[in-house]
Formats: structure tokens, C-alpha cells, sequence
């Protein structure tokens, strides 16, 4: 059986489809432009804003389940373009859950820990999402579109996400790794807690919830619950380089065109029942991994 991977050259579908190759599994990777990683696979160029029905006719041709990873994750850009926004955050996933559905397949699909407002902070799968801004509520309602037309479905939030891995999309953390190592500045946030993801544990939770057959919402998050300015703190602590390069902001210092959310941690019992206890990786395993992969 073949697994349909969309969204194969971002910084957890690149991950879930090399875990998958690594683990002798069939993969038919699909991505935007040529695949722009190493790995021996078959790839599918795609546009889903232009061709999203050959998605549901790779589906269908090759009804092995679906893990989807495919979205714009461009936060701002959501806001300024929103009908691009809706067609890959939820006409894509809707077309991919109805293929799911006459094929008889999974789907698993990524979501946000955006999905939520950020007001209580430490969320479960259970509390009630309330998405603020144009790329939460497209999330959302990609959400609502696997769980209600898929019939066999997981939806897996992730959470600022970072990979040190030759090639990965800059995030947050890895500019906060070259800035810490050349000795410049960073400014992080001391106001926005959140859950921050090692793409490559994100792919083993991802992969481990689909092969489960667990039906509903998985935060497969890091472990550790943390403020950005924390997360830069660890970091420069394995670096032994100097604190004093972290500058604090707030959030709304910023004046970013998107909300975002201030207390979004998402709370990871539900996978740890499911997976193993230890396959959340607490924030130190992750930076460790972080940095394994970043000396790649
Ligand atoms: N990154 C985060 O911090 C974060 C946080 C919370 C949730 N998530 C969720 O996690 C999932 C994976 O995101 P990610 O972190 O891996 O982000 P990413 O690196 O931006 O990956 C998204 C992928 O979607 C592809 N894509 C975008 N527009 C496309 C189009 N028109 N046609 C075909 N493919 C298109 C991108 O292609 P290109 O590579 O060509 O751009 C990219 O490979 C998403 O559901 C996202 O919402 C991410």
C-alpha cells in the first residue's frame, strides 16, 4: 500500500516522508515545484490553488491513506490573501477528505495550536477552539472538513514548528541559532507561551497517529510548554553563548497584521496514552535533536 504524503517539502512533511522511506514504507510524495530534499521516492508535482482535483485522483489511485501537510502556513500572508488561505487550509483538505471517503482511505491532516485564543493557555483536544484571525479560522475549518466528510480521520495539531535539517524552511529557532552563534541580537517574545515542535518528532507522532487508526484530534506537540524568550534562553544554554544577546519585545510591539495568540501550550496526554510517554520530546531531547541536525 502507498502513502500519499501532500505538502512533501515543508519542514514536517519533509520529515514524515523521509521516516516513512527510512522505514521501508511506499510513499508517493507531493509537493509544489520539484522535491527539494534528498530521498529516494516517488514525487508528484502539484499545485493545489491551481489543480486541487489531482489530488483527489492521486488519492483514489492509490488508496494506501493520506497523511496531509500541505497548507499556508504564512500567518500574515493568510490575512492579506484569504482566499488563498481558504483553498489550501480547506478546499484542499475537503477535497482530500471526500477522495479519503470514496476511496475507502485515512487521512491524516495538520492543524494549529492557532486553532485556540490563547486566553486559558495549556490546551486539550477537548477545550473548544476559538480561532482568531484568517489563517486560525481557515485551520479550523480544515479542521471540520476532515472530521466531517472523512469517515476514517485524525486531525494532528502541531506547534511552532523548527528543524535544524540542511534545507528546512528558517523559523524562529533557526534564526535564533544563527544570531546566537555569530553573536547578534534576537529579539523573542516574553509574552506568547507556547508548545514548541521539532519537525522530526512532529513526523514520528504524525506517522505514529495515522498508523494507530485513533479516530478525532492529537496534539502532537512538543512536550514542554514555554514563553519564546525561555525557548532562546535553552537555546543559548546549550550554545553556551551570551543571554545577553536576547532582546525581550511583547507581541504587540511588533504590530503584526495577524492575532496571534498569547497562551496557546497544548497539553500532549492524549498522544502519550496513545504512542508512549516518551514520544513528545520534552524541550531539552528536542533542542539536543535540534542541534544534532543542525551539525548535519
Ligand atoms: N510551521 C509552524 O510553525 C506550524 C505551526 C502550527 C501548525 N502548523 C501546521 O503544520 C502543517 C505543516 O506545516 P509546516 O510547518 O511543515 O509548514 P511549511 O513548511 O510551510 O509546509 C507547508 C507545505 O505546503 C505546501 N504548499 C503551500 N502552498 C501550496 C500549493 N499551492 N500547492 C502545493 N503545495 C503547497 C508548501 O510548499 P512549498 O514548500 O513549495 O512552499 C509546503 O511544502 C500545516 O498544516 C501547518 O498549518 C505549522
Amino acid at each position: 500500500m502507498t502513502t500519499v504524503v501532500a505538502g512533501a517539502n515543508g519542514l514536517v512533511g519533509s520529515r514524515i516522508v523521509a521516516r516513512l522511506v527510512e522505514a521501508g514504507e511506499r510513499v508517493l510524495a507531493v509537493g509544489r515545484g520539484p522535491l527539494r530534499f534528498d530521498a529516494d521516492v516517488e514525487y508528484a508535482q502539484m499545485d493545489l490553488l491551481r489543480e486541487p482535483e489531482k489530488l483527489a485522483q492521486l488519492i483514489e489511485s492509490a488508496p494506501g491513506g493520506v497523511i496531509n501537510a500541505a497548507a499556508m502556513t504564512d500567518v500574515d500572508g493568510c490575512e492579506k490573501r484569504p482566499q488563498e488561505a481558504w483553498a489550501l487550509n480547506v478546499r484542499a483538505v475537503e477535497i482530500a477528505a471526500l477522495a479519503c471517503s470514496k476511496a475507502g482511505t485515512r487521512l491524516t491532516t495538520l492543524s494549529t495550536d492557532y486553532v485556540f485564543d490563547g486566553v486559558k493557555g495549556s490546551y486539550a483536544e477537548d477545550d473548544p477552539p476559538n480561532p482568531r484571525g484568517v489563517y486560525a479560522r481557515t485551520k479550523r475549518a480544515g479542521e471540520e472538513a476532515a472530521l466531517i466528510l472523512a469517515p476514517d480521520v485524525a486531525v494532528c495539531r502541531v506547534a511552532v514548528v523548527y528543524s535544524g535539517h540542511p534545507g528546512a524552511k528558517k523559523t524562529f529557532a533557526a534564526t535564533a541559532l544563527e544570531s546566537l552563534r555569530s553573536g547578534k541580537p534576537v529579539k523573542a517574545f516574553t509574552d506568547q507561551v507556547v508548545s514548541p515542535t521539532l519537525a522530526d518528532n512532529a513526523a514520528e507522532m504524525v506517522i505514529g497517529v495515522h498508523r494507530s487508526r485513533a479516530q478525532g484530534v492529537f496534539h502532537c506537540a512538543g512536550a514542554t510548554e514555554i514563553s519564546r524568550i525561555d525557548f532562546c534562553r535553552a537555546l543559548a544554554g546549550k550554545l553556551r553563548a551570551d543571554e545577553s544577546l536576547i532582546v525581550p519585545v511583547l507581541l504587540a510591539d511588533l504590530k503584526l497584521p495577524a492575532p496571534r495568540p498569547l497562551k496557546c501550550g497544548l497539553r500532549v496526554d492524549k498522544v502519550r496514552r496513545l504512542l508512549g510517554a516518551s514520544l513528545p520530546l520534552p524541550l531539552d531531547a528536542a533542542l539536543d535533536r535540534f542541534l544534532a541536525e543542525s551539525r548535519t
